[in-house]
């Protein structure tokens, strides 16, 4: 399992519902849990390891002793949003990319955990020095879930602050596509769309 970066198409991919919580599913967000970690990440989405379906996995400490942060979210739907705060927001698909980005400052989640029962996260709760951060995960890690990117929620001048650096993203996966290091935007397509749950 590894993370892809922009622009490969599974970020772009809405992810499917999970109808069956089992063995494979765990072991994957298991998986995604490790990835994460050792990518000092605070949040992963299925999209970015080319699994495309609804779950993310987070960590605001991104410390894996602090169990009591970890999650792992399945099939998750926003219910609620208040408020709104701007604030610097990164990407694993997307290293050395950090841009301010307005979200709500609290959100209300439903979801369902690798037991498959339903949970439900409301950030009005959590502790006041994470509950912006705690919020911007969920909100965060949800787009990408639909095919949206912290790109597509930025400001004007973030946009175009963007601009180079996403250049060279483009032109480093073109460079992966020619040595054969990543698969063509074909084969990728081919298995996005037939959706099997098999972990890479
Ligand atoms: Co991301």
């Amino acid at each position: 399992m590894k993370i892809v970066r922009y622009p490969h198409p599974s970020l772009r991919f809405p992810a499917r519902l999970l109808t069956d919580i089992d063995e494979k599913v765990r072991t994957g967000a298991r998986q995604m849990l490790d990835l994460m970690y050792e990518s000092k990440g605070i949040g992963l989405a299925g999209n970015q390891v080319f699994w495309p379906y609804q779950l993310f996995v987070m960590n605001v400490k991104s410390d894996p002793q602090r169990r009591e942060l970890e999650h792992v979210l399945i099939n998750p739907v926003i219910v609620e949003r208040k408020g709104s705060v701007e604030g610097e927001e990164g990407c694993l698909s997307f290293p050395g990319l950090f841009q301010k980005v307005r979200r709500a400052k609290t959100v209300r989640v439903q979801a369902y955990n690798l037991e498959a029962q339903p949970i439900e996260l409301f950030t009005s709760n959590v502790h006041p020095e994470i509950q912006e951060l705690t919020s911007r995960v969920l909100q965060h890690e949800i787009d990408h879930l639909h095919g949206v990117l912290f790109i597509d929620k930025m400001g004007t001048i973030a946009k175009l602050s963007s601009r180079g650096k996403l250049k060279e993203l483009e032109r480093d996966y073109r460079k992966a596509q020619e040595r054969g290091e990543t698969p063509s935007d074909a084969e990728i397509d081919k298995r996005l769309k037939n959706g099997e749950l098999e972990l890479m």
